[in-house]
């Protein structure tokens, strides 16, 4: 099959790559920098620089493409949020997911697929409540983000693509996110939960994203939201509680939230929150995770 993917140099993209590529798909890395990328993705067919901000040439690697994979997005935790970077939050989602619609439209053969990314943020934050994916959607900033990011998305069904967009849980996964950043606090002895403890955490092991990603190409009757989370999410106390437990290390010292506003600004407050995402349509079409259990994801990851 031939996949043109956006975001396929990043913590999810790149695994996805890997296990695309080892079974001799057809791949065309759509990435602000093609030089840049060689090292990570040496098996790449075929790197095409793109600015995902304009339309360009790079449109015409839609045409005839089976599936676009789009998990192109600046990352909301790698800079303090203030109005510019929140801008950039938005408008790295919104205009490139537009702009590969705009590309769909003009292709001779369309793509029969569109997966493009979201996330769980769509539901904003929900104490203990169960959501799914028939929840309503939250009010905050990444809620509205989510909420315009999939709607750039589904702009691809009026053109007679079928489009599935995951909304992503926490990703873990030893080479990046929350669980880079935890190792260092745990290993010195420093770790524990971040904020009350209470938030909830809808964790998901990056084997189960990759597969979950893949769902809708291997089942041609899928379409639609779908919560790629865990079915067993946890909350931040019994999440630093397994970590420390598989690090052999305590996970007594809470990280306080004044600690998040410094580094993060409003974006902190998203760490503080959480939701209880259970992913419902997932399951009764019969995808099957290979890890509902924290510990056991976590043992797998670090050890
Ligand atoms: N990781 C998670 O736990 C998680 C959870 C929920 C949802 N998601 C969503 O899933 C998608 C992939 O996640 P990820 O963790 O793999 O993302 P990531 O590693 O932070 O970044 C993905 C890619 O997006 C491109 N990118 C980065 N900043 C950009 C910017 N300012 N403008 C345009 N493109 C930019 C980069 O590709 P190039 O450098 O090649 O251009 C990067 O490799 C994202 O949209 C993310 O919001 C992730």
């Amino acid at each position: 099959m031939k996949f043109v993917i956006t975001g396929g140099t990043g913590f999810i993209g790149t695994r996805l790559v890997r296990h695309l590529s080892a079974a001799s798909h057809d791949i065309v890395l759509l990435t602000r920098s093609a030089p840049r990328t060689e090292r990570l993705n040496a098996a790449v067919v075929r790197r095409v620089t793109w600015d995902p901000l304009r339309a360009g040439g790079w449109g015409k690697e839609v045409d005839g493409a089976d599936a676009v994979i789009n998990l192109v997005g600046k990352n909301v935790f790698e800079q303090r949020w203030n109005v510019r970077v929140k801008r950039a939050i938005l408008e790295s989602r919104t205009v490139p997911t537009a702009l590969l619609v705009e590309a769909m439209a003009a292709a001779a053969k369309r793509p029969a697929l569109f997966v493009s990314a979201s996330a769980v943020g769509f539901y904003g934050e929900r104490g203990a409540e169960d959501v799914t994916e028939e929840s309503a959607g939250g009010s905050d900033f990444l809620a509205y983000v989510v909420q315009e990011w999939e709607g750039a998305a589904y702009a691809a069904e009026r053109l007679g693509v079928r489009v599935a967009t995951p909304r992503i849980g926490l990703v873990l996964a030893k080479e990046g996110g929350m669980v880079q950043r935890m190792l260092l606090p745990f290993r010195l002895f420093a770790g524990g939960p971040v904020g009350s403890g209470r938030q909830y955490l809808p964790w998901v092991h990056m084997e189960d994203v990759v597969r979950g990603l893949l769902y809708p190409v291997e089942n041609t009757s899928f379409r639609g939201v779908y919560n790629l989370a865990s079915p067993s999410p946890v909350t931040m106390r019994e999440f630093a509680s397994a970590f420390g437990a598989v690090l052999r290390r305590p996970s007594w010292a809470p990280v306080p939230p004044f600690v998040l506003s410094l580094l993060f600004g409003e974006g902190g407050a998203v760490i503080l929150s959480g939701q209880r995402a259970l992913p419902k349509r997932l399951e009764e079409a019969g995808f099957r995770f290979s890890y509902t259990d924290l510990r056991a994801a976590l043992e797998n990851i670090l050890r």
